[in-house]
């Protein structure tokens, strides 16, 4: 049996990437500070192939890499506004904590490395369907440590260190740790609960798309592909087909949730545009999505409508809860006395 280390394990994205290696009859460690709650791993925390560890990417012990095959990497301040609250919070887990977990890995003989890059380093600008070796532009902090991490990884490739970027598109759907920052989530949310969408930005801009569970399929598709395919490899997750304006979202969510309004807020601090193409993966991997956005929205609501998912839920909006944490930590150590508080 395989072992498997997913980082972030915790997060939107890996939870499901768990819940897909365990089904797959792979052993799976899961690192994450569980800064959105251990909690939300309750559908799996009982697997026998899990083993849940909570620990850091900067300091944890090159020890945990023992047997393990393959590392997916995603963990990290995972938005553009939570990485901008610090800048050098971002530098040492997004840039310095996940460059030393991939030497660490690679040092104790890990042989496949995936990592969670995003399709945002491409930024502002162009609407052409932007390909893999099409010039970079990240206009954040966020999106500067994807290019970083990139390049570190391409560097220390080698024969027996095979690692493989995803340039993930905004993702949508429904996940164990929900997240109502990512506009699709955002926009059905709102409309069920406040019966109004809000497009920013005037709403021509353009977003490639992608449900959460095809980028668990994409994840595992690519620990399982031939070396020779996916080896140093950058690809593009999603599809030509989700690639859409802000605008025709609002659309999506209105034709599902009706008697909602449309208000069109012209600026946005946010000027990301961009356009992308998703041939290679295609081509290299026969790799397709599945799941339209249509549905993403449809399973939301159902959700909501049943009471399983709760829009109020602090830890669903990950800026605030990030800010909230950073508030809490230096309060406890303000109050902290004799190692309590009260
Ligand atoms: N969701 C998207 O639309 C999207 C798009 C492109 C790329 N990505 C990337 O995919 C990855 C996963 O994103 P997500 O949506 O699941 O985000 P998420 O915020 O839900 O998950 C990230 C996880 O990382 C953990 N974490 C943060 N710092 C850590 C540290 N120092 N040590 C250990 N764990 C730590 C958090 O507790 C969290 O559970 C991220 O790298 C993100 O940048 C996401």
């Amino acid at each position: 049996m395989k072992k498997i280390i997913v980082t972030g394990a915790g997060g939107y994205v890996g939870i499901p990437t768990c819940q897909s290696l365990l089904a797959k009859n792979y052993q799976v460690i899961a690192l994450d500070r569980y800064f959105f709650g251990q909690d939300k791993l309750a559908s799996i925390n009982q697997h026998p192939h899990l083993t849940i560890l909570k620990d850091d990417i900067r300091y944890c012990s090159p020890d945990i890499f023992k047997g393990v095959h393959a590392v997916i990497d995603l963990a990290g301040l995972s938005n553009d506004a939570s990485a901008e609250i610090n800048p050098a919070l971002t530098v040492s887990i997004n840039y310095k904590g996940s460059e030393r977990f991939a030497r660490e890995a690679k040092k104790s003989g890990v042989e496949r490395y995936i990592y969670a890059s995003s399709a945002s380093v491409y930024g502002a600008g162009s609407k052409e369907a932007l390909k893999e070796t099409d010039p970079l532009a990240p206009q954040t902090e966020y999106a500067k440590s994807k290019v970083a991490i990139e390049h570190v990884l391409t560097e220390i490739k080698d024969d027996s260190f095979s690692p493989t970027m995803l340039r993930n598109a905004t993702i949508f759907g429904l996940a164990p740790r929900m997240r109502f920052d990512l506009a699709i989530n955002i926009m059905t949310m709102r409309a069920w609960k406040e019966r109004v969408v809000y497009i920013m930005g005037g709403g021509e801009q353009w977003r490639p798309f992608v449900h959460v569970n095809d980028v668990v399929s994409a994840l595992v598709l690519i620990l399982e592909s031939p070396k020779s395919k996916v080896h140093g490899e950058i690809f593009n997750v999603g599809s030509s087909e989700l690639n859409y304006q802000i605008k025709q979202l609002a659309q999506f969510v209105v034709d599902v949730i009706p008697n909602v309004k449309i208000h069109t807020i012209p600026d946005d601090p946010d000027k990301r545009t961009y356009n992308v193409s998703f041939d290679k993966i295609q081509r290299v991997l026969d790799y397709k999505t599945k799941v339209h956005v249509h549905e993403g929205i449809v399973e939301i609501k159902q959700a909501l409508e049943k009471g399983i998912l709760n829009p109020d839920d602090p830890t669903c909006y990950t800026l605030q809860w990030y800010k909230s944490l950073l508030t809490w930590d230096s309060r406890i150590k303000e109050l902290s006395y004799n190692g309590t508080i009260v």
